[in-house]
Order: structure tokens, then sequence, then C-alpha cells
């Protein structure tokens, strides 16, 4: 067997969480790869919504095990307060999750200091969602983290106590006040207690044993290809590996086990924090998107910044990734528009280009579009493709022609029901 990916082609929150839910009977196992509670991910069925963060998005599937892998970063609070409301409406946690010994845990100290790097970059602030993601990876790479394997050592306390130790230091050299800090260190702490009730697995060992068991697994990523720290647009990015290749690393994957590359995008862009974003729409069209597409972030409640659809961007990501199949999201959200544009090129300087440029061009880049024709037509009781509207099938098309790979599955609304699985 080989391990499905499904991972974010833009800036995020393209409904991987939905999708993920939605092809969960077909896996006997969902693995989360990399990011930690800067993600929110929404499911929407049998009138309730959740937004998880930490945990799978298979949780709500009767026979489905899900792993926090490795290449996450995990919040003892965050996750307590996730496993507590997933509890409240019956699932058995403790039955259907296990967590990587080599995750690496987000101190509270690590939350003060993304907040006291962001204040101190000022007008340049990344947006970080302050849930201590940056700090927390530097300390892996540095190699001074603390991981989840860690915990249940005699000399857990003390090497905890050294690492805070050093964070004291740092927030002194930004001068940011720690005085919470004894306050969120007793919720850190008495939320491992109930941590420790999830089974810690090496989950490298547990993987790869499922698959050698002819077990189906399907990886999930957080975040999008363009907040990846590589070829996301730097340094406006997050500081994990979201495009395929932090499955491997996140996981304990190797590249040959890698099956099927599915890439989700929305009918549009949009983007919450800062950075460049050359289809972005500071108009009433803008405002349009944003009101119908209900877009504010899962995590902060931030506005998402909206746009439209940018083709050199959605092609590098599937590059990256090598993408073999694609999700198109929020086709209702669209219905509302008589034509819709597509950005097919860029023009930096005069000269256009259908490449994703380096970072400071981008900021430059003025979008070439595209105008197709709009459906104009209520989709979200849309059930089978024949009934989707010739106008979107173009739509459709034109992108798969842009991009060379299918479209598979088309959403049209948040509810795991409205969900179109194409037959091409
Ligand atoms: P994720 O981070 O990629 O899982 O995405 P988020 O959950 O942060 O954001 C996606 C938002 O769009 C959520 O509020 C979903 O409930 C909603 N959503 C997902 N698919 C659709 C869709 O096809 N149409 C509409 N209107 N909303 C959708
Ligand atoms: P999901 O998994 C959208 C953005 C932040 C900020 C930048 C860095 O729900 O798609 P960080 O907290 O990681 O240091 O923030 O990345 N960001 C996201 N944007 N969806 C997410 O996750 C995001 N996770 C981080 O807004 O611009
Ligand atoms: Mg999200």
């Amino acid at each position: 067997m080989k391990v499905d990916v499904l991972l974010g082609l833009q800036w995020g929150d393209e409904g991987k969480g939905k999708i993920v839910d939605v092809l969960t009977p077909n896996y006997n196992l969902i693995a989360r790869f990399q990011g930690g509670p800067n993600a929110g991910h929404t499911l929407e069925f049998d009138g309730l919504k959740h937004v998880l963060h930490t945990i799978p998005s298979g949780i709500f599937r009767s026979n489905t095990l899900n792993v926090i892998g490795n290449g996450v970063v995990i919040d003892p609070v965050v996750l307590c307060k996730e496993i507590a409301s997933i509890s409240k409406i019956g699932v058995d946690v403790p039955k259907c999750l296990v967590i990587s010994k080599k995750a690496h845990l987000i101190l509270p100290t690590h939350r003060l200091l993304d907040a006291a790097s962001e204040a101190a970059k000022g007008k340049e602030k990344i947006g970080s969602t302050l849930k201590g993601i940056g700090p927390t990876y530097m300390d892996k790479t540095g190699r001074n983290g603390i991981r989840v394997g860690d915990i249940l050592q005699p000399e857990f306390q003390e090497k905890y106590n050294a690492l805070v130790e050093k964070h004291k230091q740092l927030l002194l050299f930004y001068e940011f006040s720690y005085q919470q800090l004894e306050r969120m260190e007793f919720e850190w702490f008495e939320s491992l207690e109930i941590l420790k009730k999830i089974p810690f697995v090496d989950s490298d060992f547990y993987l790869n044993n499922a698959l050698t068991q002819n077990k189906s697994i399907l990886a999930e990523g957080a975040q999008g290809s363009l907040l990846d720290i590589d070829f996301g647009t730097y340094p406006f990015v997050t500081s994990s590996t979201t495009t395929c290749a932090g499955a491997c690393t996140g996981l304990g994957i190797a590249p040959n086990k890698i099956g099927k590359v599915i890439g989700i995008f929305k009918a549009y862009c949009t983007r919450v924090g800062s950075g460049p974003f050359p289809t972005e729409l500071n108009d009433e069209i803008g405002e349009l998107i944003r009101k119908t597409g209900n877009e504010y972030g899962s995590t902060t409640g931030r506005l998402r910044r909206c746009g439209w659809l940018d083709l050199p961007a959605l092609k590098y990501a599937i590059m990256i990734s090598g993408v073999t199949e694609l999700v198109m999201m929020k086709a209702d959200v669209l219905s509302q528009f008589e034509t819709i544009k597509v950005c097919t090129a860029y023009k930096i300087d005069g000269k256009t280009s259908a490449e994703f440029p380096y970072d400071y061009d981008l900021a430059r880049a003025q979008p070439v579009y595209t105008e197709l024709k709009g459906w104009y037509k209520d989709l979200t009781e849309t059930s089978h493709e024949n009934e989707l509207p010739e106008a979107l099938l173009n739509y459709i098309s034109f992108i798969e022609n842009e991009v060379n790979v299918p479209v598979r599955i088309v959403s049209v609304g948040p509810n795991r029901k409205q969900t179109i699985i194409r037959s091409i």
C-alpha cells in the first residue's frame, strides 16, 4: 500500500478538513504531518460544526485511526480542549488517536516569544496566529526542543526548566513581559496529565507497519503550499514544510511510498496575515466574496483577504508537490457573478510571465486576467455532476487545461454532503 497525501495549494483554509472527512471512509488511518494549532480545519455534518486544530480530520468516522505525526508541533492546552469537545459528542478519543513521541511540544514561553517577535517586527509583522509555531520549530531545528516522548522521562522537568530559562532571557531581550507565565504554566502542566491518556507511539514504525499490513493511509496537510517555509512567499510563511515532501519528513514515510497527491484549492484565493497577494480585490467584489464565503479565520477570526484565482501560483504549487488530482472548493461562492476573472500570468516591469516569481517581483506583479462566463446559479442543492451548469464545467476545463491535472471533486457548500465526486 501507499500513502495518499492531501494538501492545500494556496495560502491555507482551502477546505482540507472538510475533504479529509469526506474521504476518510476510504482509509484506515489519517495522519497529520506538520503544523500545529495555527491550523483550523472545519467539518460540518449532522447539523454540527467542528473546528480541529491538532487532531486529524478523520476523528469523527468510526473505525479510523488518527495519528499526530512527528512533524506536528503540539500545544497540550489546545489539544486537551479539542479532546474535551470531541469527547462530549461521544468520540472515544484515546481509542482512535495516537501521538508521535517525536512530535515537538509548544511551551507557554514559545507563545510569549511568538508575540514578542511579532511586536518587535512592527509594520513588518508576519501576521502569525501567535500560537507559538515559529519559536517551537526554531527550537526544533536549533536542537533545543522538547518532544512528546520526553514527557514520561524522569529528567522532563529539568529539561523544561532549562529551556524556559533560555526563553526568559530572550523575552528580556525583547523587553516583553512574562507576568502571565505562571498562570499559563499551571494550565499547561494540567493539560499534560490529560494528554498522557492518549497513547504515545513510535509513529514512524506505527505507520510503516500499517502499510506492510495493507492498511490505507491518508496524510493530512495543514496550511498551504504558498505558506511553505522554502517555497512560500517568504518571509510571510509558516515555519514548516507544507508541501508533499513534508508528508515524508513529518511521518517517516519514504518518497517511493507516496501514492496519490491530492491538491485542494478554492475557486478563488484567500489569505490571512501579511504578504504579497497579486490577485487581491480591495473592492466590493472582494467584500462580496468574503461575505458569501464567510471568509473569516477559523483559528483567529481575522478577516481573510480575498481575490481571483491565481493560476501561476496554482501551477507552481502543483509542480512542487507533484499533485496528481485536484479538488476545487467553494464553487457556490462564485455563483453570484456574471463573469469571473482568472489570473493566467503576471506583468512585472512591462514583461509578461506565467511563472511564480521571487518575492520582490511578486510584490510588484500585476495580474493578467482572462474573463470567463459565470454560472449564475445556486449550486448548494446540487448533488450530482450531471446537474453542474455548463459555465462551471467550462471554468473547470479551463483550469484543467492550464494546469494539466484533473479536478476530481467539486465542493458546493460547507457540509459533508455538498460534495460532488466526478466520474472522470
Ligand atoms: P482548512 O483549514 O483548509 O480545513 O479550511 P477552513 O476550515 O479553515 O476554511 C474553509 C471554510 O470554508 C470553512 O468554514 C468550511 O466550513 C467552508 N467550506 C468548505 N467547503 C466549502 C464550500 O464548498 N462552500 C462553502 N461555501 N464553504 C465551504
Ligand atoms: P490551515 O491549516 C491560513 C498563516 C498566518 C500567518 C502565517 C504564519 O487552517 O489552512 P504562524 O502562526 O504559522 O506563524 O503564521 O501563516 N497561517 C495560516 N493561514 N490557514 C492556516 O492553517 C494557517 N496557518 C498559518 O495567518 O500569515
Ligand atoms: Mg483553516
